[in-house]
């Protein structure tokens, strides 16, 4: 019986948040936690998924009937419509054991649906010998989060399959890689988990009563990230550092902030940081801070006061990936 083992990284959102849905440019960076999906044929006509870590020990569905029902476990979707979409449009596939493993806990919003995703899918073609293209790859998986959560850009997605830190637009229209150094990031958990679909909806209800003014700070966030991808190229942090500033201010415009990611914001720009902003959909997960090596424990330290929790992550990992 074959078996496919593959990795894909998590990421996280460094310029662009919420305007990226309204056709507008971000920059997303992938980091070194991955998550590792296995992949094996097994006797039968059955999809069987062991996903420890999301508490699935023991799932079962029948090929023929993927997608259908109702009760189908949040933590499940993501693999059973990834699987159901590859069927449909790549043809038949016959029972499949699904393992999942991650480096790092699904609250952080470092993107753990879209990399399962994008690592059911990159498994199960070349299980079934079928080469898929990056773009291929990332259509598929769109699709897939689409049909599980109704909205998103993509960039999650991207970051998982080509890897390193990239230029994007909603959808997947551009996809850029950007070659940059490491960022020197200390990245702070608020210890919140925050719901994405929820928060794009709100900016959406925000967009509806204030079309004009919303239209016009989306449109300063973009040019805060093109900016920004200037500023990456040349390593110019202590630019980078102040269009976080206000790619954050921007965000808090649009009511997507919070206390706690506010508290973890200030303690690193108050110990001297280039710049801090959120990270992702705000109003929770994770805050990031642009050091300078100097200040590095300091900053941590500061963060750790306000009760937020440091997640060591290096940018630019490595995209998708068979390990076996
Ligand atoms: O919360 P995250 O890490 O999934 O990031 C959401 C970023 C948004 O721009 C708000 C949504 C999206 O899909 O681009």
């Amino acid at each position: 019986m074959r078996m496919v083992k593959v990795s894909a990284p998590g990421k996280l959102m460094l310029f662009g948040e919420h305007a990226v849905i309204y056709g507008r440019p971000c920059i997303v960076t992938a980091v070194d936690q991955r998550i590792t999906v296995i992949c094996e044929e097994i006797v039968g006509d059955e999809l069987s998924v062991l996903a420890l870590d999301l508490g699935i020990k023991d799932y079962h569905k029948k090929i023929t009937e993927l997608g259908s029902g109702s009760n189908i476990p949040k933590e499940v979707k993501f693999v059973e419509l990834a699987l159901k979409n590859y069927r449909d449009q790549y043809g038949k596939i016959g029972g499949l054991k699904i393992t999942t493993k991650s480096d790092f806990s699904s609250k952080f919003g470092f993107g753990s649906s879209s990399a399962v995703t994008v690592a059911v899918l990159k498994a199960v073609s070349e299980l079934y010998s079928r080469k898929l293209t990056n773009k291929q790859l990332f259509d598929l998986s769109y699709k897939t989060v689409l049909d599980v959560q109704g909205v998103g850009s993509g960039f999650d997605l991207a970051a998982a399959i080509w890897g390193g830190t990239l230029y994007f637009v909603g959808g997947g229209k551009t996809i850029r890689p950007l070659k940059t150094k490491p960022l020197p990031l200390v990245v702070g958990y608020t210890g919140v988990k925050a719901d994405t679909t929820t928060l794009v909806k709100q900016v959406g209800e925000l967009y509806k009563k204030e079309r004009v003014v919303v239209n016009n700070i989306f449109e300063i966030i973009e040019m805060i990230t093109k900016k920004a991808s200037h500023s990456l190229l040349k390593g110019d942090w202590v630019k980078l550092g102040m269009l976080m500033n206000m790619n954050q201010g921007l965000l808090e415009s649009l009511e997507v902030g919070s206390d706690k990611l506010s508290s973890l914001i200030y303690a690193a720009k108050n110990n001297g940081a280039y710049g801090a902003k959120l990270s992702g959909a705000g109003g929770g997960d994770c805050m990031m801070a642009l050091v300078d090596g100097k200040n590095t424990g300091t900053i941590k330290k500061a963060i750790r006061k306000q009760k937020g929790e440091i997640l060591d992550v290096q940018t630019g990992a490595e995209g998708v990936r068979i390990e076996l």
